[in-house]
């Protein structure tokens, strides 16, 4: 049956960069036979403004049912001051929650024409391309107790670092079939050094490695990973760890490509009936009010979402790198969104007009 994607623009430059990634599906869809069927709803302050809830139980159930959901960013001051259970970011906590969403996929790639824009040397960066995976359902910012309690009358602060080996298993699995579509590289950190469930997150990885004989497995104690994602990020393909270092790690390596308008993600969940995971894809960057409404906005780590979710629900790995490569083309091209600016005498091309040159660009692929 044809796949299905659920596109969820929301709110500010959500649905500004969204509109370029529908033409980006629709232009699969005519010259390269890839139908989906594609449905629109709305999430954050949108579906707040329409049902009083920033996702519906409606837009929940299809995106439960959906092969892929495709969202664009939620949030802007009109809603800083709703109650927290109505915050347009609770209506993507909830669909992370119940998809169950547990792994996910940042990557970090550098395209070549933009790495003198890195925070890092150029020889450093250039043609880097990782994916770190992190566990995103347990681990310290779930584990009980939690709380601030007082003891010896003075207040102490508590959080859990827990981990059962089900949840290392499935986030590790994830990893590996990454590593396997990729570079077979696998790199997992921890700090099994200082943390019990650090030892355990190592044995788990070991096991499931198993199963996985081609690829190259690692270990790497978090803190020397956040150096080395910075002195030699391209020693590493996937990375897989968890929660904590993940988020700390995810944010590391993404400066060293240069602009948030440029970066994708996915999260992903067990697989369906049809083999096919549990999938969101969605830019890393918020929603923009600064910029919102004004063409500002770059679309390309919307569109590079999409080209994941080619890649990881789809299995057009071969679509997803022809998307890739005409993102590069038109980079090289010396096309560049505000946020990508830096060299002198460029200027600014609007959101439609980069929408335009990536088709362009796919056009002549
Ligand atoms: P933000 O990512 O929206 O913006 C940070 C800065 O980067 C701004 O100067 C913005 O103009 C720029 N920027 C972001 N994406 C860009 C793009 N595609 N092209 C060009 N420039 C871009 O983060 P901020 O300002 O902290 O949050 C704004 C709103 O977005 C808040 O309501 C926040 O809660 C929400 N937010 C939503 C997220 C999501 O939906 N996943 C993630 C982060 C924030
Ligand atoms: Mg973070």
């Amino acid at each position: 049956s044809t796949p299905s994607i659920l596109i969820l623009p929301g709110d500010g430059i959500g649905p500004e960069v969204m509109a370029e990634v529908v033409k980006v599906i629709d232009w699969f869809g005519d010259k390269r036979g890839l139908k989906f069927d594609v449905s629109h709803d709305l999430v954050g302050g949108a579906a707040y403004d329409k049902h009083g809830a920033p996702i519906s139980d409606e837009t929940m159930e299809k995106a439960q049912s959906v092969d892929a959901v495709l969202l664009g960013a939620v949030g802007g001051p009109k809603y800083d001051d709703l109650d927290f259970s109505v915050k347009p970011e609770r209506g993507l906590l909830r669909l992370r929650k119940e998809m169950d969403l547990f792994a996910n996929l940042r990557p970090a790639q550098c395209f070549d024409a933009l790495a003198d824009f890195s925070s890092l040397k150029k020889d450093i960066v250039a043609g880097l391309d990782i994916m770190i995976v992190r566990e995103l359902t347990s681990g310290i910012y779930f584990g009980e107790p939690r709380g601030i309690f007082t003891e010896n009358n003075e207040r102490v602060g508590i959080n859990t670092q827990r981990y059962t080996e089900s949840e290392i298993e499935r986030a590790a699995r994830a990893a590996f079939e990454l590593a396997m579509k990729r570079d077979k590289r696998l790199c997992s950190m921890e700090k099994a050094n200082v943390m019990e469930s650090g030892i355990l997150w190592r044995d788990v990885v070991n096991e499931v490695a198993v199963d996985y004989p081609e690829v190259e497995v690692s270990h790497m104690y978090a803190d020397n990973g956040a150096m080395q994602l910075v002195r030699a990020p391209k020693q590493f393909d996937v990375i897989v760890t968890d929660n904590l270092f993940g988020d700390i790690l995810s944010d590391c390596a993404a400066m060293l490509t240069g602009s948030l308008g440029m970066l994708p993600s996915a999260s992903l969940g067990l697989p369906m009936a049809n083999g096919r995971p549990k999938a969101m894809y969605e830019p890393v960057h918020g929603s923009a009010p600064d910029i919102a409404g004004q063409g500002k906005a770059n679309p390309i780590a919307c569109v590079l979402s999409f080209a994941m979710a080619l890649r990881y629900s789809f299995d057009q790995g071969d679509e997803a790198t022809r998307l890739e490569t005409a993102i590069e083309t038109v980079l090289a091209g010396g096309a560049r969104t505000a946020d990508l600016l830096g060299e002198e005498g460029v200027t600014a091309i609007s959101t439609t007009e980069m929408g335009d040159k990536i088709i362009e660009a796919l056009t002549a692929s």
